[in-house]
């Protein structure tokens, strides 16, 4: 494809770039990325991923323990699409003002005919919590193992919350709420890896102008060899 530099980095580290955080500087920062298929959640100092932990709960299984709800609850049978519209349209993980139903279609699981049925933002937020609760599980898990020097800029900088799952409603006080941490959310969770990524490209490519990379790249080549 002619690539002359390929560089592989942790996708959580670009999350982190792309959610504005200056990675290079010696500071810790707490990032939980949730996205189609993984959690990611990393402590990230000086350019390093300190401490990083991956689970399966993300938008995919969230869809999927919707399903399995809809069908437990109203034996209707509803596919991933119908899923997906029920979690963005109502899904949240704290109460919100002026709170919704939502009216979806799917099959009778009995009867096999067409069936509808009324959802609402509570039902779906308690299936939320349920898969959440393992993604906060782990987070505990990486602070246990996070370095006590960096637990007061844990403390100060909170927690960075981005990909796609991080648009549910609420999400940030629900983090707040557990972890008592300053959290944010990205200002554009869905798009943190590509700016991350567009922004580190421009940083290395500074770093081999000014030689400096490029040693980096060469010695690190030298001691695969
Ligand atoms: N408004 C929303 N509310 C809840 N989840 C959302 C919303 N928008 C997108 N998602 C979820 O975000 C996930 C994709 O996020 P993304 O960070 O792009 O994942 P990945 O990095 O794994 O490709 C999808 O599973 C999708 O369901
Ligand atoms: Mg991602």
């Amino acid at each position: 494809m002619g690539a002359s530099l390929v560089v592989v980095e942790e996708e959580v580290k670009m999350s982190a770039i792309g959610a504005g955080i200056n990675v290079d500087l010696p500071r810790g920062h707490l990032v939980v990325d949730i996205g189609g298929g993984t959690t990611d959640i990393a402590i990230i100092s000086a350019g390093e991923i300190v401490v990083s932990r991956s689970v399966k709960v993300a938008g995919k299984s969230l869809n999927e323990e919707i399903v399995k709800y809809i069908r437990s609850e109203y034996n209707v049978a509803i596919g991933i699409v119908t899923a997906e519209k029920v979690k963005k349209n109502i899904g949240s993980l704290v109460k919100y003002p002026n709170e919704r139903s939502i009216q979806i279609y799917g099959r009778d699981i009995v009867s096999g005919l067409p069936k509808e049925a009324k959802i609402t933002s509570d039902e779906i937020r308690n299936v939320l919590l349920s898969s959440f609760s393992k993604i906060t599980d782990v987070v505990i898990e990486v602070m246990e193992n996070t370095p006590p020097e960096l637990a007061g800029d844990i403390m100060k900088n909170g927690i960075m919350l981005c990909g796609g799952g991080a648009l549910i409603r609420n999400i940030d006080k629900y983090f707040f709420d557990i972890f008592q941490l300053p959290t944010k959310i990205a200002a554009e969770p869905l798009g943190c890896v590509i700016e991350g990524t567009k922004l580190y490209e421009k940083t290395i490519l500074r770093k081999v102008e000014e030689g400096v990379y490029d040693d980096q790249q060469k010695t690190y080549l030298e001691g695969l060899s």
